[in-house]
């Protein structure tokens, strides 16, 4: 395998971003235009129209098992009209196809790669066995494949596949290898959320573009690149016709990048947000802006029906500051009711500081004598063991960006294997849209935030890590082994 943690190295990064100001450094939207850029291709905002990724079907079913095939290949794309992009797509699209699975019926995925180079799949917020979490060790050959196995014994939510290969994770997935993956069960069920073509997945990624349509990569082992054009469901700045009634989005933020997107309707009206990354909230919680970094999942219902037939309303963002347009929802009548949105959800169960016996402390931070991204001043090394949490026992962690302010980097800690709840920010609790599950979380420069997690099934190794794709592939990864 190539390693690339040389050229991976921050210390050219620091440099140039020291010369930059501060309010800069954290974003490459913020970059200064170069010859590159301007011969990018023009994009006309909401000229296509979003497409949503189909979603696969089992191959066969054995015993309950639903079993999937996937190859991972090269593929051209029509993303920016009339231009043709290469990407790496699982079975050849961008994002690659969804899939549908249901609480407690297992699914055994089949993933072929054809890729020119080494590949390793994720379920990010998987609860699943070591052995199928895409660990180093696990990767696929170009010519191989890997079966995984996903049990999806966990509630409801909206996850995502994406490539994990250590120092090619940003690359691969820039390159396209994203996909969702979402489970239901009886309780969602019962609660008649908008459902079918009301129910619609909206994948957000920052791309940026040659003049002949090619991905633009600046310097491909630099995964700290963002590209200044948002692209959601692989169409850049799309346009969507909704009918006027209620709509339930999967919004996740699939970035590589530092892309810390805050959303807002331009109605300035306020969506409702019902789900976080490990599934439902207790309640919906009503927001006027929605922030949503890199690996973070929302899902929101919003209410078309106080629209008149004809009204254009934008889904904007802005990023450190930068406004973007996302998508731009064009209203027209409805043709049936709309279900209304429920006043609880499902319950969660709080879990207790009080029973956790096992308190950490990780402190995130670029090292900047050596250029890498480290946890608790180690960079990743997968042979070593960082921490060993016993199966059964719950631990509270307390994450703290320890980054200074001269070059104030944000992190977005995960975690696999588990979910967890978000007890504090700097002592204060956690915003009630972000009080549900959890399994990314946003710390800034100087920030401490303490999660809690039970580590209730499957022992064996697992990964932490800040999910800014670029920090992990520059060693910001650490791996927990659960003990039986
Ligand atoms: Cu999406 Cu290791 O993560
Ligand atoms: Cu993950
Ligand atoms: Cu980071």
């Amino acid at each position: 395998m190539p390693k690339r943690r040389d050229v991976l190295k921050f210390g050219l990064l620091a440099g140039a971003a020291a010369a930059l100001p501060v309010e800069r450094l954290t974003s490459a939207f913020a970059q200064p235009a170069t010859a590159a850029a301007s011969a990018a291709p023009t994009i006309k905002l909401f000229e296509t129209q979003l497409v949503v990724p189909p979603v696969l079907k089992p191959t066969h079913t054995i015993a309950g098992t639903d079993y999937y095939d996937i190859t991972m290949r090269v593929a051209q794309q029509e993303i920016i009209p009339d231009l043709e992009t290469t990407i790496w797509g699982y079975n050849g699209i961008f994002p690659g196809p969804t899939i549908r699975a249901r609480r407690n019926r297992p699914i055994v995925i089949r993933q072929h790669n054809k890729l020119p180079s080494e590949a390793a799949v994720h379920l990010h917020g998987g609860n699943v066995p070591s052995s199928s979490d895409g660990l180093p060790g696990q990767e696929i050959a170009p010519g191989k494949d890997r079966h995984y196995l996903y049990p999806n014994r966990q509630q409801a939510t909206t996850l995502w596949y994406h490539d994990h290969v250590h120092h090619h994770e940003a690359f691969n997935t820039y390159q396209g290898l994203t996909g969702l993956y979402l489970i239901t069960d009886p309780a969602e069920d019962k609660l008649g959320l908008p459902s079918g073509k009301y129910d619609v997945p909206l994948v957000i990624q920052d791309r940026s573009f040659n003049a002949d349509g090619s991905f633009r990569l600046p310097d491909p082992n630099l995964g700290e690149f963002a590209g200044e054009v948002a692209v959601i469901n692989g169409r850049p700045s799309p346009r969507f016709t909704v009918e006027q009634r209620r709509y339930r989005f999967r919004l996740l933020n699939g970035s590589s990048a530092d892309c810390l997107h805050e959303l807002t309707l331009g109605s300035g009206d306020t969506m409702h947000v019902i789900g976080t990354d490990g599934g439902l909230l207790a309640v919906p919680v009503a927001v006027s802006k929605l922030p949503l970094a890199p690996s973070e999942r929302a899902e929101v219902i919003v209410d078309f029906s106080k629209y008149p037939v004809g009204s254009q309303i934008v889904l904007n963002s802005s990023v450190f500051g930068t406004p973007m347009q996302l998508l731009r929802f064009d209203v027209v009548k409805s043709h049936s009711g709309h279900p209304k949105l429920p006043s609880k959800l499902v319950p969660i169960q709080r879990l207790k500081e009080s029973q956790a016996k096992v308190h950490r402390d990780f402190q995130l931070n670029l090292d900047k004598a050596r250029g890498e991204m480290v946890i608790n001043g180690k960079s990743f090394d997968p042979d070593r063991i960082d921490i060993r949490p016993k199966l059964g026992s719950t631990e509270v962690w307390t994450i703290f960006n320890g980054e200074t302010p001269d070059l104030p980097i944000p992190h977005v800690f995960h975690t696999h294997l588990v979910r967890f709840q978000i007890l504090d920010r700097d002592g204060n609790p956690p915003a009630p849209f972000e009080s549900g599950w959890k399994d990314s979380v946003t710390v800034m420069p100087g920030e401490r935030v303490r999660i809690i997690m039970r580590f209730a099934d499957h022992p064996g190794r697992f990964l932490y890590h800040c999910h800014l794709l670029g920090h992990a592939d520059a060693g910001m990864m650490a791996t927990m082994f659960v003990t039986p």
